[in-house]
């Protein structure tokens, strides 16, 4: 469809162009705060972000999304979206955090990544080994060390002693070996329930207190967060931590090499443009959705590497169909 405004012609969007996408999948899902139901969570994030997609000017290709397409319906890897025009592969996740949601806990996010053809990974679903830092430290660590040299290196790069380093670990039981090598060394830890996007974001942004994530999760994940790494000046290390035969082959599906391969930032997202992600529970670096009588507020990072930009958004969104009676700081 020929836009009017631009005499026909329609530009590429920009990194601002898609906020609305995570907006509306944070504001649809967060409703679902605390209620205990975390696929009615979901999926309210996936239609929002699905049918937002659909009105902007891109064809873009899932690479990263819901699932295969025999998985998924909607937002499927394959999957083109978008009502035709700047030819691109985007990495969704509309609701990182799905748990923390239905139990109204701190850290979900709506985030979505958009590259250039070629310029995100594709990875099956399936764990993968991860440490994340900002820039302070980005070139100094190797994931292949034990913990309490990496420790070490960070702590020195901030300037710091380890006791005021704070590292990020998913609470899970495989992880009991590394919560108590990072313990034995000294380092804060904060143990969280979900969410690794949002905790490798936190870890390199200055000023959240947080110095490091580390740990297995998901591949996905560690793919959108890579692109996340790239526009924040930030980096991760990552290897695929297949469980059994199944996954093993899964990887030889997506030519991914050994388990043994150390994948950099670059490995993972090898073109990103932009990443956008907003909070839909409160979180060290966003605000989770809030909502009025007559409207709501959303707060994003707008991360852009076109315009290098970095952008904190507050959006007061009017729902009611009246005049909003005031505009709140
Ligand atoms: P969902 O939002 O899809 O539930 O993912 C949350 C998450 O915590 C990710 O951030 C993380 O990478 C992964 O799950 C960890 O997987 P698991 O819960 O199986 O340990």
């Amino acid at each position: 469809m020929a836009d009017e405004a631009t005499n026909g012609h329609r530009h590429d969007p920009a990194a601002v162009d898609f906020l609305k996408v995570t907006e509306q999948a944070a504001l649809a899902s967060a409703r679902w705060l605390g209620r205990g139901d975390n696929n009615a969570a979901d999926q309210a994030a996936v239609d929002a972000m699905r049918s937002t997609f659909s009105e902007m000017p891109i064809t873009g290709t899932v690479v990263i999304g819901e699932g295969q397409k025999d998985e998924a319906p909607e937002l499927y890897v394959g999957e083109v979206l978008g009502d035709g025009g700047m030819e691109c592969e985007i990495a969704v996740d509309p609701l990182e955090g799905t748990d923390l949601v239905a139990r109204g806990d701190s850290g979900a996010v709506a985030i979505c990544a958009v590259g250039r053809p070629g310029g995100i990974m594709p990875a099956p679903d399936i764990y993968m080994q991860k440490l994340c830092v900002g820039p302070t430290a980005r070139g100094r660590v190797d994931i292949e060390a034990p913990i309490e040299d990496t420790l070490d290196v960070v702590a020195r790069c901030y300037g710091r002693r380890l006791r005021d380093l704070t590292v990020i670990v998913l609470d899970r039981p495989r992880h009991e070996e590394l919560i108590g090598q990072i313990r034995e060394a000294g380092a804060r830890i904060t143990l969280i329930a979900d969410g690794d996007i949002t905790a490798s974001m936190s870890a390199a942004v200055r000023g959240t207190g947080d110095h490091l994530y580390v740990g297995i999760g998901g591949s996905t994940e560690g793919v959108i967060t890579a692109a996340v790494m790239e526009c924040l000046g930030g980096e991760i290390q990552a290897k695929m931590w297949p469980r059994n035969d199944a996954e093993l082959d899964m990887m030889k599906e997506f030519d991914m090499g050994s388990p043994d391969r150390v994948m950099t930032t670059r490995d993972l997202a090898p073109d990103p443009l932009y990443v956008i992600a907003t909070g839909v529970t409160d979180g060290n670096l966003l605000k989770g959705v809030r909502y009025f009588a007559d409207g709501a507020r959303t707060h994003s990072i707008v991360m852009d590497l076109v315009s290098n930009t970095v952008r904190f958004v507050d959006t007061v969104h009017i729902l009611s169909r009246t005049l909003i009676r005031e505009v709140r700081l």
